[in-house]
């Protein structure tokens, strides 16, 4: 049997509490530590599943029986804390976005590649079994071409207004839209060419006090002539939810994560759910099947996982909505 990875959790809060939980009721990973600047964040989640705690970042990465951190610190400090990992030799799961720079996220791959060191991104829709099933589908060719995909996420109620802040969180557009940017690209395999996006009316004021917006929409142009839109929401008060849609030449694929995960195939024959696609909670599984591909790319098993690639084009189709939203025009991405 394949020895588990040891790894530690970085960053303690609302993510990185639930990874170190659920990573640690895995086979494939061993939490040996955890560690936030918050003491005793990190002493309360060390308790519970019996792992050893950090304050420093320095004395964690000392430690020479890690071989990987999970990164889930706020992501402004994701670029000198990952730079810190695979300085140290350690293959990293990074929260996503990997950067709001560009730069400084591909230049954060570039130095994973030159090292032989994993850096994978948080995008873990593409591990939760809706999502599976649906992409699946698409590539067996259940529902021909894909034409029109609607995609939505929409938060129950906002986060804080200071983690919201664009210079922190990327805003909107960036810290819940690179999800959605992304699973446009991996499901259809096509490039977003230009987008052109409205921000919609504030619920939250303070959201519009630091700069932001909590409802936005935005249309994607897919290379082939295939439209994505994808509408954010930080308030629709019944649970954090994520639909997804897309119409094909054949049929359509209809993925929800409420109240359960599923996938529905509607093609001439009737609409029917998809087996494989079920799961009572896709959002756990979602991040715990993450994790277990990258413990699978670490001990050498061929595995497809979003890397700093991904997160740079995401991040870059965010920027652009922004800027669309703002000057009422379309953006040609790598215009
Ligand atoms: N994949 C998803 O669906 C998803 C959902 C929510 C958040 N996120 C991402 O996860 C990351 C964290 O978000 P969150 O909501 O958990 O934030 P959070 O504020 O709840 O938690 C961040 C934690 O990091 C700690 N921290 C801050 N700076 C640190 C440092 N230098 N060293 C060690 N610890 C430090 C803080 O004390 C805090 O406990 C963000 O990048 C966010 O985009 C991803």
């Amino acid at each position: 049997m394949t020895a588990p990875v040891r790894l530690a959790v970085v960053g303690v809060g609302r993510m990185g509490a639930l990874h170190a939980e659920t990573l640690a009721a895995t086979d494939s990973i061993d939490v040996v530590a955890v560690a936030d600047a918050v003491s005793v964040a990190a002493e309360r989640v060390a308790a519970s599943i019996g792992a050893d705690c950090y304050e420093s970042l320095e004395a964690l990465s000392e430690r020479d029986d890690v071989e990987a951190w999970l990164i889930a610190t706020p992501t402004t400090t994701h670029p000198a804390i990952v730079e810190m990992a695979l300085g140290a030799g350690l293959h990293v799961l990074c929260e996503k976005p990997l950067a709001l720079d560009l730069a400084e996220s591909e230049r954060l791959g570039a130095q994973a590649a030159a090292a032989g060191l994993m850096l994978q991104i948080g995008f873990w829709r593409r591990f939760a079994a809706p999502w599976v099933a649906a992409r699946q589908a698409i590539v067996d060719g259940a529902i021909g071409r894909p034409l029109m995909l609607r995609l939505a996420q929409w938060d129950a109620d906002p986060p804080p207004a200071s983690f919201c802040d664009p210079v922190t969180s990327g805003g909107l557009a960036i810290d819940c839209g690179v999800h959605e940017f992304d699973l446009v690209a991996w499901m259809t395999g096509l490039d977003i060419e230009t987008v052109t996006a409205r921000n919609l009316p504030l619920v939250d004021r303070s959201i519009g006090e630091i700069g932001d917006v909590d409802n936005l929409l935005a249309m994607l142009d897919l290379a082939g002539g295939a439209v994505a839109t994808v509408d954010l929401s930080r308030n629709c008060r019944f649970g954090d939810d994520v639909r997804t849609e897309i119409l094909g030449e054949n049929g359509a694929i209809f993925v929800d994560l409420l109240p359960v995960g599923r996938t529905r195939l509607a093609d001439a024959g009737g609409v029917r759910v998809i087996p494989a696609s079920e799961a009572d909670d896709a959002f756990v599984e979602g991040i715990r099947a993450q994790a277990e591909a990258f413990a699978d790319a670490i001990r050498g098993v061929p595995v497809e996982f979003p890397g700093a690639v991904d997160s740079t084009v995401a991040v870059a189709v965010g920027r652009a909505v922004q800027r669309s939203a703002v000057e009422g025009v379309p953006v040609a991405l790598n215009a």
